[in-house]
């Protein structure tokens, strides 16, 4: 595992922009096989994305051959629920960049059939051959898309019930009402992400320091799903110095 430690949130935004610009314009793409991105949301990649649309803006990146797999849903809402992952992914990003629909998958957390849905976005990642570039972020309590502490490190994509620290967590994004934030998601599993070829993890912020001790000094344990990445030959952690209070 890689650690990548940079002064400000800024600086880790524009890398891991320019990391996955690099990524994707050093890629050979052919109709079986572009190249296949996974996506994060949360406040932490939005600099990223922004940085992403100002490189396809500026005509050095293009997505025409690139295929995204978000990594997370919350279950019960709708894709255009303002706090739904499928609005913030095409407000914060979609919208503004050279992707079609068809080359976007995010889980359908509304599926009339949760396991058949799991199953499919499973089948659709093995259908492309895999994910090349998995970029993340972290929750306060390690937790990497909604696999929450305990997750074991082999799960696939699935339906998770979430911890009162991670709703607690993402309650700012619903108005700091605890009530309207969802109790499950389907998530990706940490399997699913340990089987990419390369993992990024984003970690800013010194509420983000306890997981990132976690993920660099401590042992590999569920208790803290981040420490998976040393598990992972091409995994990197790119953080701001905030996030490096407790190494
Ligand atoms: C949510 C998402 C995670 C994300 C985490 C941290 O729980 N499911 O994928 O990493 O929030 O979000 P933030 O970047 O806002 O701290």
């Amino acid at each position: 595992m890689r650690l990548i430690p940079l002064t400000n949130a800024d600086q880790v935004c524009h890398w891991a922009a320019r990391y996955i610009a690099e990524r994707i314009n050093n890629f050979a793409p052919t109709a079986e096989r572009p190249f296949i991105l996974g996506l994060p949301t949360g406040s932490t990649p939005l600099g990223t994305y922004q940085e992403l649309i100002r490189l396809y803006q500026a005509g050095e990146i293009s997505f025409r051959h690139v295929v995204t797999f978000n990594m997370d849903e919350y279950i019960g809402l709708s894709a255009t629920h303002p706090h739904s992952y499928h609005y913030f992914m095409h407000e914060h990003f979609f919208q503004h960049i050279d992707i079609l629909p068809e080359q976007i998958y995010i889980p359908n957390g509304n599926a009339e059939d949760m396991a058949a849905e799991c199953e499919q976005y499973e089948a659709a990642i093995r259908h492309f051959g895999g994910v090349h570039l998995f970029m993340g972020g972290v929750g306060s309590n390690g937790h990497i898309a909604f696999n929450e502490p305990m997750t074991p490190f082999d799960s696939r994509t699935q339906v998770t019930s979430l911890t009162d620290i991670t709703r607690q967590d993402n309650s700012r994004f619903f108005d700091n009402d605890l009530s309207l934030v969802p109790n499950e998601a389907i998530t990706v599993g940490l399997g699913t992400l340990l089987d990419a070829e390369e993992v990024m993890l984003l970690v800013t912020g010194e509420h983000k320091a306890h997981a990132l001790q976690a993920a660099v000094e401590g042992e590999v344990n569920p208790v803290w799903p981040i420490s998976c990445l040393q598990l992972h030959k091409r995994s990197m952690i790119v953080c701001d110095q905030s996030a490096t209070a407790r190494l």
